[in-house]
This record gives C-alpha cells, structure tokens and sequence, in this order.
C-alpha cells in the first residue's frame, strides 16, 4: 500500500481526497503528525497537535452510495476493538462515529464519498485518535466532552504499533464487508453502542428530534422512537445522548 507521510498538513482528508482525484489506489493511507485545518463532522473544526492519531484512507469499494455511510460503522468497529485490545479500555460507539471512554470522545471519524448516482468512485475515510495529547489545552468547548488515550491509561502510547493494529484490524473488517458480511460487522457495532437504549437528541438542519434510541437497522440508519410512539428512521445527522 501506498503511504504519504507528512510532519504537518491543513487535513489529511484533502490530502487523500486530492490523491483519490489523481487516481491513487485503494489502500492509500495518508498520515499527519498534525494538522493545520483538520475538519470534523457538520463543518466543525477539529483540534490536532502533535501527539494524535491523524490519518485518512482511500477506499474504492464497488458499492452503491447509498450504502457509503456504513463504512463509519465499519471503521468504528475496527478503531473500537484495537482500543479494546491494545489498550484494554472499555471503549463505546456513540452513533454514528464517535468513540467514547465512559462518557468522552477519544475519537472521530469523518467519511467522505465521491460518486456517480449509481456507484462510488472512491471514499476516503479520515480518522482522528486523540492519542498522547492534552484535552486540556483544547478550547474550552470541547474540554469536557474529550479524553485521549494518555489520559485515560495515563502512560503514553505508541503510535505507529497502535496504527499497525488499527491497519491490521480494519483490513480485515473492511474485507468482511466487501463480501457482504455488513450484518455481522453491524452485530459488533450493537454490542459496542451506548446509544441504543439511550433517550437521545438527533439535531440536523436546525431541527431536533427527541426520543428512544430502540435500534439500528440492517443498512445502518439509527431508529428513534419518538414520545408519541411513533418510529423515526436517522440516516444522519449529530446525535445526544440525553440522561
Ligand atoms: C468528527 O468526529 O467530527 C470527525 C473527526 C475526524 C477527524 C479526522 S483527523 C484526520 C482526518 N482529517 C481531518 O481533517 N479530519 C479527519
């Protein structure tokens, strides 16, 4: 496999998005030790010094894109069981993509597709591990909602053996998929979510919808009972979980 490294870049996700255009290969990883621009979900801004887990891959499954969004599913498996394995943390999935110790964010997750209407040219697939830094010196917004792996286990740990696994265990979840093992991979994803069985906030578009997180279904979308008892599917969108 192809693999760019950089000291610093604005976002590995533009870098490997770039790559992709130019017709780089599935398997293209891009790794940053930091990042000038990194780019969360919904447009947010995404703190990355030296010491994170900054990275991107490009992906070119043959797949509709509508069934794009379950490679997050399938990433966040294969990021929470490394966690689990090489870190021997307790780690959780907060639907759709965020992975949490207790109730903070170590991790996130960014996938974005570029396709045709009926199929994906390629994916890329950034991820974000806050690994050996200080959530503390993060803007004050964010301190409390984050955690990173120094902290929890309060020792550091080395990157390039965690990548390693990471790499090791998405190949193989990721090629589970490709053979059309996505109902197993979603079984994982149940057991490691917080957010089912959690009464939730979903915001999106300036709209928020309340109620029971009961299930996700077999393509991924996140069921929503709402109090008056009716079922809402989510495909998208930022999601609460409210105590
Ligand atoms: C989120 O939870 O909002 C997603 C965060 C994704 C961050 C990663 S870091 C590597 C890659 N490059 C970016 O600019 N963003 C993703």
């Amino acid at each position: 496999h192809e693999v760019h490294y950089f000291k610093k870049v604005d976002s590995t996700n533009e870098v490997a998005k770039k790559l992709a255009e130019e017709g780089s290969p599935e398997g293209t990883l891009v790794v940053a030790e930091s990042q000038s621009r990194g780019r969360g979900r919904r447009g947010k801004k995404w703190v990355s010094p030296e010491g994170g887990v900054w990275m991107s891959m490009i992906l070119r499954p043959e797949i509709p894109p509508m069934n794009a969004p379950q490679l997050t599913l399938v990433t966040g498996v294969a990021v929470a069981e490394t966690l689990k394995s090489e870190c021997g943390l307790d780690v959780g999935i907060k639907w759709p993509n965020d992975i949490l110790i207790g109730d903070k964010k170590v991790c996130g997750i960014l996938t974005e597709v570029s396709a045709t209407v009926d199929m994906v040219d390629y994916v890329v697939v950034g991820i974000g591990i806050d690994l050996n830094v200080d959530v503390d010196l993060f803007p004050p917004e964010l301190r409390s909602g984050a955690t990173s792996l120094k902290m929890e286990l309060e020792r550091e740990i080395q990157s390039v053996k965690l990548v390693q696994k990471f790499l090791i265990n998405f190949e193989k979840t990721y090629g589970d998929f490709k053979e059309g093992k996505f109902p197993e991979i979603l079984k994982e994803w149940r057991i490691l979510s917080t957010t089912i069985g959690n009464y939730v906030e979903v915001h999106k578009r300036g709209r928020t919808l309340k109620g029971e997180a009961v299930g996700i279904n077999k393509d991924g979308v996140l069921i929503v009972e709402l109090d008056d008892g009716t079922l809402k599917k989510v495909l998208s969108g930022e999601c609460i979980h409210v105590k």
